[in-house]
């Protein structure tokens, strides 16, 4: 079965970021006997901690960018934000994946959603506009509730303002917090329509350069000031809606053309049609728990997928939650008094990513329990996660 095309253990794997994405993918790679060169501009980068090799350099570096190509059999990434004109580049000197032009697309709001209609997956109503007349001429298609976000450059639901009605206090407000009191047509925006959702869901789809697929189980995904705090898996969802939900991930991995991963995150309307939201061409938050509760974690998966070897097991060997340890919660900051208390819950694991600064929003590890249910698993973590944040319990 020798392909050349196969990057074997003892061959470098490059990561573009550095942050806990690239260090349980350094992990599990390093586990695996490959060598893992990390480029993030932090010197105490979470990925750097564990991998072989850093280049400590901002993003928008071409000669470290270059450096990285050089020195790697393979370039991945954990961080979508990369200059594709800069990957675009290295792509000459060593295989990039997933490639480019998904990058292209998964940076974008507005094209990621025109990608999904194109390939026949159901989006939220949605207009590109950059001024305050195509703002008012977009709500006026698409009504209210609304939601005005930054085309490029969100996360954590940061770039963004609902809209509650169109009166122009409403509009002035939403495009000031939005744009930074930009001038109009500085920034591209898009408006969407309020999805009216019973649940939000993320599948985490597979995809070798041969075309091979494999979605990993459909999370189901709560979240607390538009991050997310718990995914619990499998879903709580009938059928037809887990059915619909991997379709979606795969029209849209194969549309795209993915080598590596790439995570479709999901709404499911109240007339239990799947929406797609936003794709990330890399591991996901909501695939932590494949690191206890699958053969193949979705992180060993990306390994594979970008190595062309053959895709793991997706299977689902107990139901599973996971919890977010985030850096506003007392007790997820060094000391963690709490965490001889919280493993005490049984089939629970801790993940700390070892970020030494704890600051609001900043993602500082996870928790994830097992159980015989759904329920059981996330009874165990919310047990589990109040016990490490209160020190006791
Ligand atoms: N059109 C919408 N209708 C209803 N809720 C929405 C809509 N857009 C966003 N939200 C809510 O805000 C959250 C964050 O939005 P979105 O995923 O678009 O942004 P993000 O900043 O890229 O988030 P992240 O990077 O954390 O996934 C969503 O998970 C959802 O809860
Ligand atoms: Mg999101």
């Amino acid at each position: 079965m020798a392909d050349a095309d196969v990057i074997l253990p003892g061959a470098t794997l490059g990561i573009v970021g550095g942050g806990q994405l690239g260090r349980m993918f350094a992990l599990e790679a390093r586990r695996m006997g490959y060598r893992v060169l990390v480029l993030d501009p932090g010197a105490d980068a979470p990925a750097a901690q564990v991998a072989d090799e850093h280049i400590q350099a901002p993003f928008s570096d071409p000669a470290a960018m270059r450096a990285l190509a050089e020195r790697s059999d393979v370039v991945t990434l954990e961080w979508e934000n990369a200059d594709v004109a800069t990957l675009r580049e290295i792509e000459r000197i060593v295989p990039v994946r997933p490639g480019p032009g998904v990058l292209e697309v998964a940076q974008h709001r507005v094209r990621e959603k025109d990608a999904a209609r194109s390939l026949g997956v159901l989006t939220a109503g949605y207009r590109a506009v950059a001024t305050r007349q195509e703002l008012r001429d977009a709500l006026a298609e698409i009504g209210t509730p609304a939601v005005l976000k930054t085309a490029r450059f969100g996360y954590d639901g940061k770039g963004q303002a609902v809209i509650r009605d169109a009166s122009t206090s409403a509009i002035e407000s939403a495009f000031a917090a939005v744009t930074g009191d930009l001038q109009d047509g500085l920034k591209e925006l898009i408006l969407e329509e309020w999805v009216r959702f019973t649940m939000e869901v993320s599948v985490v789809c597979a995809r070798t350069a041969r075309g091979e697929m494999a979605c990993f189980p459909v999370a189901e995904n709560v979240h607390r000031n538009a991050i997310l705090d718990v995914s619990i898996v499998p879903a709580r969802v009938d059928d037809e809606v887990a059915r619909q939900a991997r379709e979606v991930a795969e029209r849209m991995a194969e549309g795209l053309g993915v080598v590596g991963l790439l995570a479709v995150e999901m709404f499911v309307g109240e007339d239990g049609r799947v929406r797609m939201n936003e794709v990330a061409p890399r591991p996901h938050n909501s695939g932590h728990y494949t690191l206890e509760a699958c053969p193949v974690s979705q992180f060993e998966q990306q390994l594979r997928a970008v190595c062309g070897l053959p895709l793991g097991s997706t299977d689902l060997l107990r139901p599973a939650a996971m919890a977010n340890l985030m850096g506003d919660d007392a007790g997820t900051a060094l000391g963690r008094p709490g965490a001889a208390e919280a493993l005490a819950v049984p089939e629970t694991a801790l993940h700390l990513y070892g970020k030494r600064e704890a600051r609001p929003g900043r993602k500082m590890g996870h928790l994830t329990s097992l159980g015989s249910t759904p329920d059981e698993a996330l009874e165990r973590v919310g047990r589990a996660r109040s016990r490490l944040v209160e020190g006791a319990g």
